[in-house]
């Protein structure tokens, strides 16, 4: 508007200018013509009066003057003598005008006669002086016409000019100020195409030729960009992932929230404090971009020494030895956590996102607790973020509400949220009370992941529902109130190489350990599961597999044995409970109905078990069975690959995870079909090396390639671009950018 209102006053100003010029050149101009149109009336008067002046005597003289003077133009006129004495005259002569008064040239006139204008006290008067005899000094007439009608024309004409510039003046500006509007849109349209169209699309793109030198800059820039792609090569490495971090993103470090913390301080029956390492595919994947990224993870504190080990800011150093990042543990109280984590969070969006046939309980206290909670963290955010843009990783189901309210308290923040489960499809997630609220708090964000591209559609379908927003499908977005939200599938990973692999001894070792200690023969065939006792991860549905398998192939029985850890998981909650026990009966059952001397083909481990154990079960394994019913990713496929460089054991995995849609080398199945599972669980057994190899290898340059760091690399460089395109929109529609 500033710019808008600095045009129309130039333009005014220039306008006036012109008006101003134009009126004076046209009021001379037609002072000129008045003054020719008067000299020659007053010839064309003389005429008419001649006879008259030249023969009769003074009173007929009088009578004519006073005939020519009834034109209301003409004041006065009067006969002079060539000394200047007046003869006759009619009308009234204007003060200092008269006969005597005239100079020595009119009182003489030639034949042209004499002409002046003159401004007098009562206005402008023009004289006309003209011979009316031939002969030489002879008596002169002497006509006055009043001019003052000049001065008021020139005053209508300079009226009139003024208000035509003006009006001309105000439909140029408006016709003007549209047109540079809609030049502006279109040239703001035109680079926004280029901006976000994809590298490629760039010169597909029929750009006007001013807009040449931009594009040639954009394609510098993506040439360079490219470039250096290139030359830091494909793979993700915590190196990359910080170059990008501090280079695209002006970022030192970055700040996580999640619920679940990476290591938690127990103290232990001997009054020892210990560091756990919980059993979550969010901490196995964010816990490696934390050491590479630094900065801060803000989390429950929920261990029985957590508060003993944390400064007066309530911060811990991690890892421990190693100190490369913050926890800030926040504390909840038992009604807290009751609403927000067991009750909103693991009894309603828990079974609600996953197809597991558990029905979601959704209780308004629990919700009151839950927004309490995601209030409380975003106020931890906003504390310890040290600059008004922060980048912050907002994790999970357990903080739907969250990015709004940090939104709120930081608009520049970049927030990127990633959903660790699934989305439910439209109708499914409606059965949630809240379900608006629920998305309008997620599109606080930045940009919004999920695993899969069914999880993305699944979120836009519920927002298109539920929600009054515009939907681009085309780039995946939403935008409510004028924010635009990206939502993007970014599959979740585990750190490569292992460090837990690294670390371990050698799979002919871990072989001879594992089975020595759970009392197995030397030779025996080992399957494994691990997981967390959950009821979406479908161990029963294993153990029958298990059970059919032994049925079918009675030659497996006392050779085969399946160990599942399970470790315990949300214990206040009845269903996971009921589900303890059912799991129990079931190995109880089968144990009892196989067991032959020591041998026993189920061997439950209800226990939590450190990463390093859990590495060396996977490589003493011979397969590994993921039978999830519905899982996000599961990490735990990944982590069996890329505990395995010896490129032995077979990967069963369930159809039902989003790891199925990458590790297709894996014998894919359908947990529900027993008999299918069982048969794939044979076909595991008897797999041949060579084979075993080749899928291991294939899958392991996979995990490799599709590492954690690139999920996050990924995630940031696509926040580096939301950043650059904001921070472009803001400067293109701050004041004074251009007229708007
Ligand atoms: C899933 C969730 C995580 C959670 C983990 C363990 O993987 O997506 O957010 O941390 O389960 O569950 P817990 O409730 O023990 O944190």
């Amino acid at each position: 508007m500033r710019s808008l209102g600095r045009f129309v006053l130039l333009l005014s100003v220039v306008l006036g200018a012109v008006a101003w010029g134009a009126s004076s050149l046209f009021n001379r101009q037609a002072r000129g013509w008045a003054e020719r149109d008067l000299s020659m009336r007053s010839r064309l008067a003389l005429e008419g009066a001649r006879p008259a002046l030249v023969e009769a005597g003074t009173n007929a003289a009088r009578r004519v003057l006073e005939a020519i003077v009834r034109d209301e133009r003409l004041m006065a006129a009067a006969v002079c003598t060539g000394d200047g004495a007046q003869v006759v005259a009619a009308g009234s002569l204007p003060a200092g005008v008269s006969c005597h008064a005239l100079p020595g040239e009119a009182r003489r006139p030639g034949p042209a006669g004499w002409d002046q204008s003159a401004d007098g006290p009562a206005g402008a008067v023009h004289l006309t002086v003209l011979p009316v005899t031939e002969e030489a000094g002879g008596p002169a007439l002497m006509l006055v016409h009043d001019m003052s009608f000049v001065d008021r024309r020139a005053e209508t004409t300079r009226r009139y000019t003024f208000f035509a510039f003006a009006l001309v003046g105000l439909v140029g500006a408006v016709a003007a100020a549209v047109a540079a509007r809609l030049t502006w849109i279109s040239w703001t349209v035109q680079l926004r195409r280029v901006l976000t169209a994809p590298f490629r699309a760039v010169e597909a793109i029929a750009a006007p030729r001013h807009f040449q030198p931009l594009l040639g800059d954009v394609r510098d820039l993506v040439s360079s960009l490219a470039a250096e792609e290139a030359r830091a090569g494909s793979s993700w490495t915590p190196q990359r992932l910080r170059h990008v971090l501090r280079r695209d993103l002006g970022g030192e470090s970055v700040i996580v929230v999640a619920n679940r913390e990476p290591y938690i301080h127990e103290r232990g029956d001997d009054g020892q404090v210990k560091v756990v390492h919980p059993a979550s595919g969010l901490v196995t994947a964010l816990e490696p971009v934390m050491r590479a990224c630094s900065g801060t993870w803000i989390a429950h504190g929920s261990g029985s020494a957590d508060r003993d080990t944390v400064d007066g800011r309530d911060h811990v150093r991690v890892p421990p030895g190693e100190e490369a990042y913050d926890i800030r543990r926040v504390w909840l109280s038992r009604e807290e956590e009751q609403g927000y984590y067991y009750g909103l969070a693991n009894e309603g969006l828990w079974p609600l996102c996953h197809i597991a046939h558990a029905p979601p309980e959704f209780r308004a206290s629990d919700w009151e607790q839950y927004r309490r909670v995601n209030s409380r963290f975003a106020s931890a955010v906003a504390e310890e973020a040290k600059t008004p843009d922060p980048i912050v990783l907002v994790q999970d189901y357990h903080f739907a509400l969250l990015p709004r309210m940090l939104r709120d308290l930081l608009p520049r923040a970049t927030i990127l949220t990633f959903w660790h489960i699934p989305w439910p499809n439209a109708e499914r997630f409606g059965i949630c009370p809240w379900e608006r609220e629920v998305l309008d708090g997620l599109l606080g964000s930045s940009i919004v992941g999920f695993h899969t591209q069914a999880h993305c559609n699944n979120f836009l379908d519920s927002v298109d529902r539920y929600l009054e927003s515009r939907i681009d499908r085309e780039r995946h977005s939403v935008v409510v109130a004028g924010r635009e939200t990206l939502v993007r599938p970014y599959p979740i990973s585990i750190d490569w190489p292992s460090r837990w692999t690294s670390r371990a001894a050698p799979v002919a070792e871990c072989r001879a350990e594992v089975r020595r200690r759970l009392g197995l023969a030397p030779d025996a065939l080992l399957g494994v599961g691990v997981d967390r006792l959950d009821y979406t991860k479908g161990i029963d549905k294993r153990l029958l597999a298990v059970e059919r398998l032994l049925e079918r192939h009675p030659d497996y029985q006392g050779r085969f044995s399946f160990v599942q850890i399970a470790a315990p998981s949300r214990t206040i909650i009845e269903s996971y409970r009921a589900l303890n026990e059912q799991v129990e009966a079931l190995a109880t059952r089968i144990n009892d109905r196989f067991a032959r001397g020591s041998w026993r083909p189920v061997v439950m481990l209800r226990r939590h078990h450190e990463p390093a154990a859990i590495f060396e079960l996977y490589r003493a394994a011979d397969l590994c069975y993921v039978s999830s019913l519905h899982d996000g990713m599961n990490l735990v496929a990944k982590e069996f690959v890329a505990a395995r460089d010896d490129l032995r054991g077979v990967l069963v995995l369930s159809r039902f995870t989003g790891a199925a849609r990458e590790l297709s080398e894996a014998l894919i199945v359908n947990p529900y079909d027993i008999e299918g599972a069982s048969t794939a669980l044979a076909t595991a057994l008897s797999m041949p090396p060579d084979e075993q190899e080749e899928r291991m290898r294939s899958m392991r340059v996979l995990v490799g390639e599709l590492n954690v760091y690139r999920w996050a690399g990924k995630m940031l460089r696509d926040a580096t671009r939301t950043r650059r395109r904001d921070r472009l929109a803001s400067r293109l529609s701050s004041p004074g950018a251009l007229p708007s």
